[in-house]
């Protein structure tokens, strides 16, 4: 399949850990599960390979192009698919009378469809304006917040969602440049800040900005948070929550989470050590280098 000129090889997204996922997160093969993090499919039609006949599948993402490509791809009459926010699954399940659910995938992060879609604007090379939302009838995109927050802000969101030690230098860049005309594109920020930052280590200089700005503008952190809390209220006893995340603010929080959620008596942590992908799957798949993941059963 060819989308919008681009290669179907490259918008479609390699599932990360795609079997020691699906099995950890599969308790009942007759039951309901959601996939709240769909993106092109490929947890989603693992899972269904993996439920009987009777099993159901939610699956749902914030990102309406994701899901019209899943709906081509997934045929089966098992699945649901939904655009939603992941914080609103109490909300989902509410409107489709389901009380609990068996178990929840949350795969935390990007697309390849994002990531390669240059007019989404989240890659440094993209020529189009700065965007970076996964839905994209949502409110404010990048291009508002790099051309309209203060220098102290922007400094603040650089330095805690992109741990990026030069923030301060960043947002000063940033500020001079957009006094002489707004930054537009996602190229002009990438150059802005190899220009304050210069090139230090492997990692493209811009790469710990463009994730700082990606969480600022679809609320990231404060959904997942939200997303979580939901997910141990719709969870059945017994059934487990998975979640693979990317970077260590993620991971950080996904771990808190679970901590506090065992101690409470509500979670028990089936991973003690965060599962990573071996090296065959890395060297098949560098976007999965960084991947963690982290199961919890509901008790
Ligand atoms: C790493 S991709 C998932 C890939 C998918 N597991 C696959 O195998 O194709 C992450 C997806 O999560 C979606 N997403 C991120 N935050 C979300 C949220 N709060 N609610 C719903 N979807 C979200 C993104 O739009 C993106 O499509």
């Amino acid at each position: 399949m060819d989308y919008k000129g681009i290669d179907s090889e490259e918008i479609i997204h390699k599932p990360v850990l795609l079997e020691e996922t699906v099995n950890l997160l599969i308790t009942d093969k007759k039951g309901i599960y959601i996939d709240a993090t769909t993106g092109t499919g490929g947890h989603s039609s693992m899972i269904l390979s993996t439920l009987d006949k009777e099993g159901r599948l939610i699956s749902i993402d914030r990102d309406e192009e994701a899901l019209i490509i899943t709906s081509k791809r997934i045929n089966d009459q098992r699945q649901m698919i939904m655009k939603s926010n992941f914080s609103d699954i109490s909300l989902l399940l509410n409107k489709l009378n389901i009380e609990q659910v068996d178990g929840i995938i949350f795969d935390l992060g990007l697309s390849m469809l994002q990531l390669k879609n240059n007019y989404r604007g989240f890659s440094f090379n993209s020529d189009e304006r700065l965007d970076m939302r996964m839905d994209r009838n949502q409110g404010q995109s990048a291009y508002e917040i790099i051309n309209s927050y203060s220098e102290d802000r922007l400094s603040e969101i650089i330095k805690s969602y992109g741990e990026e030690r030069f923030s301060k230098k960043i947002a000063h860049s940033i500020i001079i440049n957009r006094k002489r005309q707004p930054i537009n594109t996602c190229k002009e920020l990438a150059s802005i800040v190899i220009g304050s930052i210069g090139y230090r280590g492997k990692i493209h200089p811009a790469t710990k900005t463009f994730q700082a700005i990606r969480i600022e503008v679809n609320n990231e952190i404060k959904e997942l948070k939200k997303g979580l809390l939901a997910s141990i209220n719709v969870l059945k006893k017994g059934g487990r929550i998975c979640v693979l995340s990317y970077h260590s603010l993620e991971d950080r929080n996904v771990k808190i989470f679970f901590k506090e959620n065992q101690k409470k008596g509500l979670l028990k942590i089936i991973t003690k050590k965060p599962l990573s992908p071996n090296q065959q799957e890395i060297k098949n798949n560098r976007a999965s280098r960084s991947a963690k993941l982290r199961v919890g059963e509901r008790l």
